[in-house]
């Protein structure tokens, strides 16, 4: 057990730089098992997810090399196996990117249903709903997303309607049609940054994808996809979150490797609240010395608010002048994190999808546990902002998304201490 200790009040200044977007990486590298040769993928973010999703593709026989930090070369031309560990794949939610990739390419696959954050029903009807439109017999038994083309073959080409705007359902089919006879069309498609990553990557590698980005996308199958090199986008959340993390801190800091446009629904929401943030090339320079406003907040699909950045905002609403709204439009269950906040002095109330936050001015440190991913990122905010010290465990869900994050805030001036325990958790080691 490893905890976060941050003695909050620092100001931060000075630069960070993002890493390679985690919801690319979880789909990209398993979209490597449609192609016959090696795929050398760059700008890859070191976090535990992506370690277990290289891990999967090993388990199936792909041959994995490390390039350097950022960089592997995938070979999946060599896989034996259509059946994914148990074990690997329940630990995370893009483990269903699986299913899209062996079935497209193999005609048959057995997935384990995905593990992940746990945010209320995660259902995954709708990716279920596309493979069967296309030809696949798809059923749900022990444990188990089983998946085959009568005969073992190829997909068909299909037409499907999304039920709701679905980021993994959209990119599953993608993967799926990708290599299927004819042409298949997603309607009502979700249109985020990570999205459009995948359409690039799977056509630089000579798929015909067209539309990503906006609701309706047409992939015309091909026979085969051939290796090549693909830098995969900036993180969108990791961008916000050190953004959010200068709004409540205060200070200025260059936020540098980053896309600003697919930033447009974070900064706007800031600026309402009173920080300055000027658009670069390719960062942003976020500045904040005033006071913060309240502002009212409904997360949405991209172009919206982005679900992913509703914990860590309201970290910097509990620290605003008054009483913000905070409606989540994504997720039945994303305010685990509330009983937390709580315990740091904030006002927060919770009735079904709807915060309503009064603004404390400043939280006060206290032990607390990070319960999910943007959960855990939000607390560190919280953390940074508080009077006094903060301590966060099960920070393993932080590091799932978050590259070094300690070594970043430090850099700008943080006091933010990574706690390690050894086995018997009696003596603990500070790094
Ligand atoms: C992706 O999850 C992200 N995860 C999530 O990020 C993110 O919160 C979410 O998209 C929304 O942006 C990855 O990319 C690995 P959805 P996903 O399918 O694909 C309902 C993070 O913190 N739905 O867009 O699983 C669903 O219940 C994580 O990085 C169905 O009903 O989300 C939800 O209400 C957390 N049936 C809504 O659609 C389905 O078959 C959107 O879910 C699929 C989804």
């Amino acid at each position: 057990m490893s905890k976060y200790q941050i003695r909050g009040g620092n100001r931060l200044h000075g630069t960070i730089e993002i890493s390679g977007a985690k919801n690319a990486a979880v789909a990209i590298i398993p979209a490597a098992l449609l192609v016959d040769g090696v795929c050398r993928i760059e700008n890859i973010p070191q976090i535990s997810d992506v370690t277990l999703i290289l891990q999967i593709l090993r388990e199936l026989g792909a041959d994995v090399r490390t390039v350097n930090r950022t960089t592997v070369d995938v070979d999946c031309s060599h896989i034996r196996n259509r059946q994914v560990p148990y074990e690997l794949a329940r630990k995370i939610r893009a483990s269903y990117y699986l299913v899209g990739a062996l079935l497209g390419r193999f005609g048959w696959t057995e997935v384990p249903l995905p593990g992940g954050c746990d945010l209320g029903g995660r259902p995954v009807d709708q990716h279920i709903k596309g493979f069967v439109a296309m030809g696949a017999d798809v059923e749900v038994r022990s444990g188990l997303i089983c998946a085959q083309v009568p005969g073992r073959g190829r997909l068909a080409g299909g037409q499907i309607y999304l039920d709701m705007v679905s980021v993994g359902a959209t990119m599953n089919i993608m993967l799926a049609a990708t290599l299927a006879n004819g042409m298949t069309i997603i309607e009502n498609a979700a249109k985020e940054p990570h999205i459009v990553d995948l359409a690039n990557f799977l056509n630089s590698m000579g798929a015909n994808i067209m539309g990503a980005g906006t609701d309706v996308i047409k992939i015309r199958g091909v026979s085969r996809l051939r290796g090549g090199t693909y830098s995969i986008i900036p993180d969108q959340i990791e961008a916000g979150t050190y953004m959010a993390a200068v709004a409540a801190a205060g200070g200025e800091v260059l936020i540098k490797n980053v896309i600003p446009k697919h930033l447009d629904c974070i900064t706007a929401k800031l600026v309402e609240m009173g920080v300055d943030v000027e658009e670069q090339d390719d960062a942003v320079l976020v500045r904040r010395d005033g006071p913060l406003r309240r502002v009212n907040v409904k997360t949405m699909p991209y172009p919206g608010f982005p679900t992913d950045m509703q914990p860590q905002i309201a970290a910097v609403l509990c620290l605003a002048r008054g009483t913000s709204v905070l409606t989540e439009g994504v997720w039945d269950s994303r305010y685990r994190y509330v009983d937390e906040f709580r315990r740091m002095g904030a006002r927060i109330q919770v009735d079904g999808k709807v915060a309503v936050i009064e603004g404390v001015g400043c939280l006060t440190g206290a032990p607390i546990h990070a319960c999910d991913l943007r959960a855990g990122a939000a607390m560190v905010i919280a953390g940074l902002s508080a009077q006094g010290v903060t301590e966060i465990d099960a920070i393993y869900h932080i590091e799932r998304g978050y590259e070094t994050l300690v070594e970043k805030l430090s850099g700008v001036g943080a006091d933010i201490r990574l706690i390690s325990y050894p086995e018997d958790e009696s003596q603990p080691q500070v790094g």
